[in-house]
């Protein structure tokens, strides 16, 4: 087992992604710190990682929350021993109506949620991580915030930040021992995109044909990236973008007839 006597926080692990990271950490031996800020889903989680013989807690908090982020990471150390991983997975985004016609308390939702709540569970989880010499860190980005998908003026810009945010503290705590990376997922079939892609009415079925792999991530392909980033496998591996989309961000092609 890769992850034997680790301890994970995952953000926003009551559904979707961060469920599948955490469902994957504990099948391979890690005790995980379910975080949500739907409570009752972070303890379906942690209850069904309990059923694969591990520790799980289900910590509710709003990871936008200075104080609750602070409680959320001193109840991983004092519940489980520890904050040996941190996934920054929590995330919204903007209503998918023109930009024009956006809300600015939306915009600051999301800006939020993404950047300013990756900051704050950085800066708590690391200050563990730093006096302990050691720890990794997976920032979930998007293969937005590479690009310049519309309409989405926070979204894009937050995700983007993210991945600077993920250098910068990478270059910070490598003399520590701890590594900071980022997946970019592309597009994923979770609770998250299927409300999205309702909203801009996009046809689900359609969206595999501009994906060289010609499918939608599932959760468990962006889980299975996320555990090697946070074994040992990938220790000299800091400051990275690695985009897990099935050939998206590098298709291109001329148009057929
Ligand atoms: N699904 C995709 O296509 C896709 C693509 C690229 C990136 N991502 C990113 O992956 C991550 C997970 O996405 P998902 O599709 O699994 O989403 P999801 O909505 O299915 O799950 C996100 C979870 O985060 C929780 N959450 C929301 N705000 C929170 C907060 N302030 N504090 C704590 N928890 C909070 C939600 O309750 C939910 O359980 C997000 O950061 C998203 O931006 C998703």
């Amino acid at each position: 087992m890769l992850l034997e006597g680790k301890v994970a926080l995952i953000t926003g692990s009551g559904r979707g992604i961060g469920r599948a990271m955490a469902m994957t950490f504990a099948r391979e031996g890690a005790d995980i710190a379910v975080n949500d800020v739907n409570l009752e889903a972070a303890e379906e989680t942690a209850e069904e990682i309990r059923g694969l013989g591990r520790k799980a807690i289900a910590v509710k908090a709003d990871v936008g929350d200075p104080e609750e982020v602070e409680v959320m990471v001193a109840r991983t150390i004092g519940g489980l021993g520890g904050v040996h991983i941190l996934v920054n997975n929590a995330g919204i985004v903007d209503q998918g109506v023109p930009t024009v016609e956006s809300s600015v308390e939306r915009w600051d939702e999301v800006l939020r949620v993404i950047l300013r709540g990756t900051y704050l569970c950085c800066r708590s989880a690391g200050k563990w991580m730093v006096q302990q010499r050691t720890g990794k860190i997976v920032n979930i980005g998007s293969v937005a915030g590479l690009t310049g998908l519309a309409p989405r003026p926070a979204y894009v810009p937050a995700k983007g930040a993210v991945i600077d945010l993920t250098h910068t503290l990478a270059v910070e705590w490598a003399p520590y021992g701890i590594n900071v990376n980022c997946i970019t997922p592309g597009f994923c079939l979770t609770p998250l995109s299927e409300e999205a892609f309702k909203r801009a009415g996009a046809d689900l079925a359609k969206v595999g044909q501009n994906i060289p792999m010609g499918r939608l991530a599932l959760p468990q392909d962006i889980a299975d990236a996320a555990l090697f980033l946070v074994s040992d496998g990938a220790k000299y591996i800091t400051g990275v973008t690695l985009p897990v989309d099935g050939g998206w961000l590098v298709y291109r092609q001329l148009p057929k007839g």
